[in-house]
């Protein structure tokens, strides 16, 4: 008898585990809508006890929409699409170490994200989510009025002056990953998104990318470019999610923001990333 599908929230906020579902074997499209409700739902599911290849992973996010090419970074030479992260026992730094939406330097921005977990460090090593409808709803009629007439400039430099891959060149897991000759990135997208299939809308400003707002300098952006992104990742906004080898996330970056915590020194975390290509912000 077929498993039953049980999908179980991680907290108010955002995030649910789907259990039932073996992503190895073909999707119906009962489990697929499924799946698409939840996401749409829940902003980040994820599966425990998975057994995805590179190109199994690719294949899942083909139902998504079309899986990206990163432009920083390497993908595995029989499977672009898909990059390794990798925190060695001898890095300090991590990738995705600061609180983010995944590539809103782009002109059309990526719209979600699957990350596999390959090995996990024994304590640490989780990441946190934040759901950015909420943040948008929390603020004043004012505030939302302000920000409903901006413009903001993303760039992809803004956390790593002198490029990326200068900046991790050094890196023991993935220095080597870096494309040289990569240049950075800017984009301009409203600094509130409606969501293209809810409805909903989101703050879309955070701190690792956001620069300034259009027609405003940098010096001028600041203030509330920091507040906003203080504001967004209130506890109240978040959940937390511990990985397991096997465990695998797809998350919707036109609703959220996410930080991988680098709190495992000393030890080794590797994961497969696969990015979708999104739609124009609106
Ligand atoms: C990312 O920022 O896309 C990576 C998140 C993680 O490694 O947990």
């Amino acid at each position: 008898m077929a498993k039953p599908v049980i999908i179980t929230p991680l907290s108010s906020a955002l995030g649910a585990e789907i259990s039932g579902i073996n992503l190895a074997e073909p999707l119906d499209d009962e489990k697929w809508d499924i799946i698409h409700r939840a996401w749409l739902d829940h902003l980040m599911i994820f599966f425990r006890d998975q057994t995805l290849s590179p190109r199994q992973q690719v294949d899942l996010a083909h139902r998504f929409g079309n899986p990206a090419i990163y432009t920083f970074i390497k993908g595995l030479p029989d499977q672009p699409e898909v990059t390794e992260i990798l925190k060695t026992e001898k890095d300090q730094v991590n990738f995705g170490g600061r609180w983010h939406t995944d590539t809103t330097y782009k002109e059309i921005p990526d719209r979600g994200t699957l990350l596999y977990a390959h090995e996990v460090p024994e304590s640490g090593g989780d990441t946190l989510f934040a759901n950015m409808y909420l943040a948008y709803e929390a603020l004043s009629d004012g505030m939302k009025d302000l920000l409903d007439g901006l413009v903001a400039v993303n760039n992809s430099d803004k956390s790593y002056p002198g490029g990326r891959a200068r900046a991790q060149k050094n890196y023991d897991g993935m220095g080597k990953s870096y494309r040289e000759d990569s240049e950075a990135l800017e984009a301009e997208h409203p600094a509130v998104r409606t969501h293209p299939e809810t409805g909903r809308k989101g703050l879309y400003v955070n701190g690792s990318h956001t620069l300034r707002f259009k027609n405003m300098s940098i010096e001028e952006s600041k203030p509330l470019i920091d507040y906003l992104s203080a504001h967004a990742i209130r506890p109240e906004f978040t959940c937390r999610l511990k990985w397991f080898p096997g465990t695998l996330a797809i998350w919707d970056n036109r609703c959220t923001q996410h930080l991988a915590i680098n709190d495992y020194a000393g030890q080794r975390r590797r994961m497969h990333r696969v990015t979708i290509e999104g739609e124009p912000v609106v």
